[in-house]
């Protein structure tokens, strides 16, 4: 039975305490929710992205009737700019037809819908006095699945030539065909399609159905860029032309025209465009109502990375960086970084009132040192944002301790915390934050999800997501962790909301976090529960045992259960088709394609389709046994 006790005092519940934490990992951004159909649109993919990648990855050449030619991509003083710097040549051997390339999307190709129209751009320059007409048609093999766009390059400077294309007939496995006609030599850079519905119609916009999603949890803040992807990487800035192409997440790549942004090797294996940053980050935490919470780098590497960099002078900038983003998000257009803002599109300022320093470092010293550093300065110049600090990686332990004790002693505002935990770890931790000190941080509880994504899951975190209620004068953020995921290409599992090309659902786990944040009470009424059922085992099963295997190579890895059975293994890759089950004996074996952390290397590696080369690696499996 259950008492309530409606005269009864509780804590009153903050109207952003659910909202949603959003990193590119699992291909969220590029080919998830940024809605640009084209990859690689500027030929930037390179090996030191994935290992899989060459400049003209998802690109393929294609010619009809005599005309032939080469296409090659260039990296010369050619270039569209000193940000973006390869582009592809065309060189026409002038015979009746055309030439050029086609592009496939992501995995099996662009998702086209009859009816639906798709915006075309792309920069151009040609050495031909009479102009190169360029043709531009959506097809699926040699079938046109619209009319195609005529336009006529002009002039051997780069000039973005833009048109629409509306499909007749549905695909999804869609190429972009761009072709030229002619003789002489043709340029081209940021070959670009958009759906013409992006989410609120946005030009360089969001993929309709992910981004409503999103706002249909009406979540209370939007927590962004990530993630491992914030912290990991060289701390120094893109400098041409010998960039670093692992450079951790710097606001300031991310703004302004989009093929003036550089581009970045993503830590979860892939590319990433940067086309989404931090001005549409904004725009879209507006758009949804919820609280903007980006998080920058505080120069001590996490995510197994663990190193702190000891640089004063990289150290000052990162804080300037900060400080200019404050300028960028709440200045006004008369200051410089206000008036990038509203030469983007948004003259009133964005309203950012929280911001978060570091994720996840496991050297709380190092950390807190230079955490302290930033706080010193944001909260001299801006006293009235709050500045996040965090607890590392784990719900506990020696690192967490000293984390704690570190941000309580120096009275910080708010600590964020992560945990990813079996169904069983919730259950029976709804009462964590009982306990917790009334005077000390409040908590940001940053990133959390029980280890499937099974009805059982999502009814294990609505149970705890009640002991953060019950103390939501402690916990004042929460959110659900990872958001998206491609069902080709996930590096980590489970996830919120998963999508392929043409379509997306949310998780039971989704459903879960819907309810609590369309439901967000005012304040807590007290209850009491008497004679409730002991816990008789496992919801899903999972209890206990959690190991690590290791194995030389990467097709000779086993887990196996003490009692041989009933094991369960993840390679965070999203596809179980990777790894094969010994029936009855409870051991595994990883196919090409799985996805390895790799210990000795320090850095996550992604072992792709294709990759003729064998390589050792200690993997860590984490096996969770299923029951008993
Ligand atoms: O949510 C996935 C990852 O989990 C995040 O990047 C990181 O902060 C955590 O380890």
């Amino acid at each position: 039975s259950i008492s309530v006790d409606p005269a009864g005092e509780g804590p009153a519940i903050d109207d952003s305490m659910y909202g949603v934490f959003y990193e590119d990992i699992n291909h969220a951004a590029d080919g998830g929710l940024y809605a640009e159909l084209v990859q690689n649109r500027s030929f930037e993919y390179d090996p030191a992205d994935n290992r899989a990648y060459t400049p003209l990855t998802a690109w393929q050449e294609t010619a009809s009737g005599a005309a032939s030619g080469t296409a090659r991509v260039m990296d010369d003083d050619g270039r569209l700019n000193e940000r973006n710097r390869r582009y592809l040549r065309l060189d026409l051997d002038g015979g009746d037809g055309r030439f050029g390339v086609a592009n496939s999307g992501y995995n099996a190709g662009i998702a086209v819908r009859a009816g639906r129209t798709y915006d075309f751009s792309v920069w151009a320059r040609t050495d031909r006095p009479a102009g190169t007409p360029l043709g531009v048609e959506l097809r699926d093999g040699t079938t046109p699945l619209g009319t195609a766009l005529r336009v006529t390059a002009r002039g051997d400077r780069w000039t973005k030539y833009t048109g629409t294309l509306t499909a007749r007939t549905s695909s999804d496995a869609g190429r972009l065909a761009v072709t030229a006609g002619g003789s002489g030599t043709v340029r081209l850079d940021m070959v670009s399609l958009f759906p013409r519905d992006t989410y609120k119609g946005r030009p360089n916009g969001l993929r309709e159905d992910l981004a409503e999603k999103i706002a249909a949890l009406q979540p209370g803040f939007l927590r962004f860029p990530g993630g491992c992807l914030v912290n990991t990487g060289s701390h120094e800035a893109y400098e041409a032309p010998d960039f670093e192409r692992k450079r951790s997440y710097q606001w300031k790549d991310t703004i302004g025209p989009v093929e003036q942004r550089p581009v970045n090797a993503n830590f979860w294996g892939y590319n990433q465009t940067y086309g989404l940053g931090y001005y549409e980050y904004f725009q879209y935490a507006e758009d949804i109502g919820a609280m903007a919470l980006p998080v920058v780098p505080a120069l001590v590497t996490g995510c197994g990375q663990n190193r702190a960099t000891d640089d004063p002078e990289l150290l000052r900038r990162h804080i300037q960086d900060t400080l200019d983003l404050i300028e960028f998000a709440n200045g006004p257009v008369t200051s410089t970084w206000g008036r990038k803002r509203a030469r983007m599109g948004h003259p009133r300022p964005f309203g950012l009132t929280h911001l978060e320093v570091g994720n996840e470092e496991n050297l709380p010293d190092q950390f807190f040192a230079r955490f302290t550093e930033f706080r010193e300065a944001i909260e001299a110049k801006h006293p009235d944002i709050t500045v996040i600090s965090n607890s590392g990686p784990d719900d506990s332990g020696a690192t967490f301790d000293r984390a704690w004790q570190l941000n309580r002693d120096a009275k910080v505002a708010m600590v964020d915390e992560h945990y990813y935990n079996s169904p069983q770890w919730f259950l029976e931790n709804n009462e964590r934050y009982d306990a917790y000190d009334r005077q000390g941080p409040k908590v940001f509880l940053g990133e959390y999800a029980s280890l499937d994504n099974r009805f059982s899951n999502a009814l294990a975190e609505a149970a705890y997501m009640t002991g953060l209620e019950r103390n939501a004068d402690v916990v004042k953020l929460a959110s659900y962790a990872p958001l998206l995921a491609d069902t080709n290409d996930a590096q980590w599992r489970p996830n919120m909301i998963w999508f392929d090309n043409a379509t997306s659902w949310g998780s039971a786990s989704y459903e879960t976090q819907k309810l609590f944040m369309n439901n967000v009470g005012d304040e807590v009424v007290p209850s009491r529960a008497s004679g409730t059922p002991a816990a008789s085992g496992p919801v899903t099963g999972a209890v206990g045992l959690s190991t690590w295997a290791t194995a030389a190579a990467y097709d000779d890895v086993s887990v196996t259960s003490a009692d041989g059975a009933n094991l369960f293994a993840d390679d965070f890759s999203g596809d179980d088709s990777r790894w094969t089950r010994a029936a009855g004996t409870g051991s595994w074996s990883v196919r090409d394609g799985a996805y390895v952390q790799s210990d000795a290397a320090a850095e996550n590696t992604l072992v792709t389709a294709g990759d003729p080369t064998w390589h050792d690696y200690d993997l860590k499996l984490k096996a969770t046994k299923q029951s008993g």
